[in-house]
């Protein structure tokens, strides 16, 4: 039956996967050390708050679990059925997130629309945000297709190894990377400039090849993403996600690397991180911050009350 939105998230195919997401997310807390039941979660609902009944099943707190939801006419139905709903925008709520506990383990995010400009903050909002756990888990699902903002990604031809062009979990997981892959190439550039130097330029570019794959293997391990394609119940769309680890550590990758490299990332890093806290000025916002505090004073109040 179609909601009054006018979709219906409840079918066969979008069940199975719902299922799929969830046990990806466990799965990777497990590697993590991290116990459900301990995890904060924000999510996007829906009006039927499918995910609820999945993610209790796997041991998640119902009060571990904050729904963020962009609609107000979802809002107000699921705080009738008395959902820890905070209205807003997913990227603007972990965006404003608070630096202290409880911090964001985990962020399921199932959107009905492609990589926008939108989803795009809501990217990097990763790499400043100071509200989520050192490392955190995060699930993505979007529409294959009418985000033309993001063409330019699709004209790259590796993705971890693997020829997809059109994924939009790859390509999201690249977009976030970017920074990080950036700071790799102005590496292999600078040991080329001094410890190769005198070398040939074919030689070079073997170096840097190789150099650029080593680091891909090195993100690949620590984030561990696993992809997926399902069609739409019209089977005229598709939907792709990717459930994987992400973290503030994700700096520290070059640990046990040579000195040129550490002192290169840490320049690049300091320089990202100046950027990153002026833009987290920026974007703050007052009122997304309140809404946020009331939604933790409801799961404060529940944890102690029980209820
Ligand atoms: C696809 S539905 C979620 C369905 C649910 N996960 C399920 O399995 O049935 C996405 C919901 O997120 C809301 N939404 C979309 N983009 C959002 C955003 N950037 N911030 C907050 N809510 C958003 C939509 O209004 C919609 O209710």
């Amino acid at each position: 039956m179609k909601s009054k939105t006018g979709v219906d998230y409840q079918f066969g195919v979008k069940n199975n996967w719902r299922r799929w997401q969830w046990n990806r997310i466990v799965e990777r807390l497990r590697v993590l050390n991290k116990r459900p039941k301990n995890c904060l979660v924000l999510y996007l609902p829906g009006e039927k708050d499918l995910d609820r009944p999945v993610a209790l099943s796997k041991r998640f707190s119902p009060d571990n679990l904050i729904a963020v939801e962009a609609d107000k006419t979802v809002v107000d139905k699921l705080r009738v059925r008395g959902v820890n709903c905070i209205h807003g925008d997913l990227g603007k709520v972990i965006e404003n997130w608070p630096d202290k506990e409880p911090r964001i383990d985990v962020v399921v995010a199932d959107y009905c629309c492609g990589i926008t400009e939108v989803v795009a903050t809501f990217i990097e909002s990763f790499n400043f945000t100071p509200g989520v756990s050192d490392k955190f888990v995060v699930s993505i699902n979007m529409l294959r297709g009418r985000d033309s903002w993001s063409n330019f990604l699709r004209e790259q031809d590796t993705v971890f190894g693997k020829h997809d062009q059109k994924h939009r979990g790859m390509q999201f997981v690249y977009f976030l990377m970017q920074p990080y892959l950036h700071a790799m190439e102005m590496v292999a550039e600078d040991i080329c400039n001094c410890q190769h130097c005198g070398a040939s330029a074919e030689k070079n570019v073997v170096f840097q090849e190789k150099f650029m794959k080593h680091n891909w293997a090195r993100l690949y391990d620590y984030t561990k993403p696993e992809f997926q394609t399902y069609s739409s119940v019209m089977g005229n769309m598709k939907m792709d996600s990717v459930v994987f680890i992400w973290g503030k550590t994700v700096c520290n990758l070059h640990d046990g690397q040579e000195d040129i490299i550490v002192e290169h990332i840490q320049s690049e890093k300091s320089e990202a991180v100046l950027m990153y806290e002026k833009k987290r000025k920026l974007l703050s916002d007052k009122s997304v911050i309140a809404r946020i505090s009331a939604a933790k004073a409801v799961r404060t109040m529940r944890l102690e009350v029980g209820v």
